[in-house]
């Protein structure tokens, strides 16, 4: 156990790593060399990845592979998915492929809207409230022109302002809800600036507003934020093919593979314990895609999940039928997403991820992401309704089963050999290793 350290964040880097090695580990020098090691031969690149954070002691990497042949709206993309799971880059690939000959993804943007609210009490009677705030709403606009002179050049900036009423929620609760268009920026320090000014109006003018009793003129500005919660900037990625088009290797009864796969999503749909693994699936490919591209994964999650209980209960994001022969499976994500300012100019990989991509619009990128998400789903369940999961998962875990053991190359050939026509588990590997080394 250790006690508090004071000051931490001024220290060194060099004096903080000594201190991590000195306070957590029975040899310190290794730790510190295992530390370095991890850090950018090139001081200028390490220095630019230091300061993303606060406290940055080394980097922490994540591999950065490659999906490529999906074929979207008719274009073929190049896909950079940064993620530690084995088997998810494998199955978007071959998700890929398998569409590409059928037609590939087509992807539909049905709305962009992002939002903000600034939340706050008054305490009085609500139709003057409503009164002041028609007659203030276009002060929310002019006194924020500043700050959205460049988003609205760009063709973006404050859609509109709403009051909302949620005395219903908390006794003297109400917002400004306030929607926005950001263009191809993520938008959410554009956003947040925006809301601030907006909270400041409010107070000022609720101060100078006659009709206000002393008490009425007293709001309280809880917060200002923008929501992660993104129901109307939805993307919507299917892909269709008639029912026979859909044999292939292992799918040698393409109506019973079809009906088997539609029952799956249906239990997604209809369950929440099976829904939130279905969606998890999606969400394998979307955050890889997110992350490499220096998207914001923690607000895509949390939208997401949001939009998936959006009927009241936790559900597919995913849906497929079968209709006059047609096999469709689709789903509909809300991304809130950016391909300009944050970490798009400054991570040296981020702006290679996005030159693969060809210099996505956010609109694109959306696209390119749902697409891979449904791809993702779309393995998942292929294998789950065929083979089952663990074979092909494990077939792509070996390597970290072989590395685990420090297997030498000599022995990965055999083991590999030999696991082309056995089941791959932990422990059949595991016993594998240990008759070679006998
Ligand atoms: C594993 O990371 C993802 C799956 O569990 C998704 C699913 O069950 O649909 C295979």
């Amino acid at each position: 156990m250790n006690d508090a350290v004071a000051g931490f964040s001024k220290w060194s880097k060099e004096q903080k790593i000594d201190w991590i090695a000195q306070t957590y580990f029975s040899n310190p020098d290794e730790a510190v060399s295992l530390i370095k090691n991890y850090w950018n031969s090139d001081e200028n690149l390490q220095k630019l990845h230091d300061e993303f954070i606060e406290n940055t002691i080394t980097n922490f990497y994540l591999p950065l592979g490659i999906a490529p042949n999906f074929l979207i709206n008719a274009k073929y993309y190049t896909v950079p998915m940064a993620i530690e799971e084995s088997s998810v880059v494998a199955a978007a690939a071959k998700s890929a492929k398998f569409w590409a000959t059928r037609g590939g993804f087509k992807t539909t943007i049905i709305g962009t809207e992002k939002i903000g609210q600034v939340h706050f009490t008054f305490n009085g009677e609500i139709h003057k409230l409503e009164k002041f705030f028609a007659e203030t709403k276009p002060k929310f606009f002019s006194n924020t022109e500043e700050l959205t002179k460049n988003m609205r050049q760009r063709g973006g900036g404050i859609s509109d302002i709403e009051l909302r009423n949620k005395t219903a929620l908390m006794p003297g609760y109400f917002q400004l809800h306030a929607t926005f268009e950001t263009k191809d920026s993520m938008g959410a320090n554009f956003i947040n600036s925006c809301l601030e000014q907006f909270a400041k109006t409010l107070t000022e003018e609720a101060e100078n507003h006659e009709a206000f009793s002393k008490e009425e003129k007293n709001i309280r500005i809880v917060m200002s934020i923008l929501s992660n919660y993104v129901p109307n900037c939805v993307v919507r990625a299917e892909v269709s093919c008639p029912v026979e088009d859909l044999a292939d290797k292992s799918i040698d009864n393409p109506k019973y593979f079809a009906e088997k796969f539609i029952q799956a999503v249906r239990i997604a749909e209809v369950e929440p314990f099976r829904a939130v693994t279905h969606n998890k699936g999606i969400m394998n490919g979307i955050d890889a895609v997110v992350l490499a591209t220096g998207n914001d994964f923690r607000a895509i999650e949390a939208g997401v999940h949001a939009y998936a209980s959006k009927s009241g209960q936790y559900s597919s994001l995913s849906h497929a039928q079968i209709e006059d022969g047609i096999f469709t499976f689709w789903l509909e994500v809300p991304l809130a997403l950016g391909t300009v300012g944050g970490l798009t100019s400054l991570h040296p990989l981020v702006k290679m991820a996005l030159q693969m991509l060809e210099k996505p619009s956010a609109a694109d990128l959306m696209q390119v992401i749902a697409s891979v998400g449904l791809a993702q789903n779309f393995a998942a369940l292929r294998s789950l309704t065929t083979t089952g999961i663990q074979e092909g998962h494990m077939k792509m875990h070996l390597n970290n089963i072989l590395n685990q053991f420090g297997a030498t190359e000599d022995e990965r050939v055999q083991i590999k050999k030999h696991f082309k026509t056995h089941a791959v588990s932990h422990s059949a590997v595991v016993n594998f290793i240990e008759s070679l080394r006998k």
